[in-house]
């Protein structure tokens, strides 16, 4: 049976550096979830799909393919109808959208059974809003990070800096605050913490200390 680590928490917590670290120190695959919604996101606003039309954007993602595969160097990739989008979901619009279009259900579910496959064919670590709960109830282990709001966007802040996205700080921890309010506040698998995550408070800790703090929550699990 694959081993599986679920990783769920707000916007801007670390979890994709924290959980690609865990992953190859295991061996295991990285799943990105949030990538996927990023692909849907990017593909209505590229193709000026209202994103608040629920019905426009089930409609279109009925005929959309979004498939993950794995380059030499172990970094997952997305495509979008076969182009990969990797590089083109990381902006703070593209998160926007991807916020926006996960709240309908039929989104969901085709991401969700995405999800799953690849829990069934590989040890994963898989990162996200509701793997715990929802997508991998049974994961070995289970883990809501999170850091306060300042710290979650201030790293954010210079993570689309480094992009050379220009966005002030204000800016970024208004729309950190406005996106973690929609997915707690959705009705279809809002962020929680599943009732037997371990809860990992990273405001004060290094990207390296917390990747210890899990593995260290590994060996006692195994
Ligand atoms: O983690 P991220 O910023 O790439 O995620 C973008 C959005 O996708 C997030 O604001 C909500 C949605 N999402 C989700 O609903 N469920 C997941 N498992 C992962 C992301």
């Amino acid at each position: 049976m694959p081993y599986s680590i679920a990783i769920d928490g707000p916007a801007g917590a670390g979890k994709s550096t924290i959980a690609r670290a865990v992953a190859r120190e295991l061996g295991f695959v990285y799943v990105d979830t949030g990538a996927m919604y990023r692909a849907v996101g990017f593909y209505c606003l590229s193709e000026g799909i209202p994103i608040r039309t629920e019905e426009r954007v089930c409609e279109a993602v009925r005929d959309i393919t979004v498939r993950i595969a794995y380059d030499a160097a172990g970094e997952q990739r997305v495509y979008l109808n076969g182009e990969d989008v990797s590089v083109r979901i990381r902006t703070q619009e593209v998160g926007d959208a991807a916020s926006t279009v996960s709240q309908y259900p039929l989104v969901r579910e085709k991401l969700v059974a995405l999800q799953q496959q690849l829990a069934r064919e590989s040890s994963v670590v898989m990162d996200g809003r509701d793997i715990g709960t929802k997508v991998l109830p049974q994961a070995n282990l289970k883990i809501y990070l999170t850091a306060s709001e300042e710290v979650r966007a201030e790293r954010r802040f210079r993570e689309l800096r480094e992009k050379g996205q220009r966005i002030s700080l204000p800016e970024v921890l208004r729309e950190v605050r406005e996106r973690d309010y929609r997915d707690m506040h959705r009705e279809h698998s809002p962020l929680r913490q599943a009732a037997d995550a371990v809860l990992l408070d990273a405001s004060a800790l290094s990207i390296d200390e917390t990747i210890d703090a899990i593995l260290a929550l590994l060996d006692r699990t195994t």
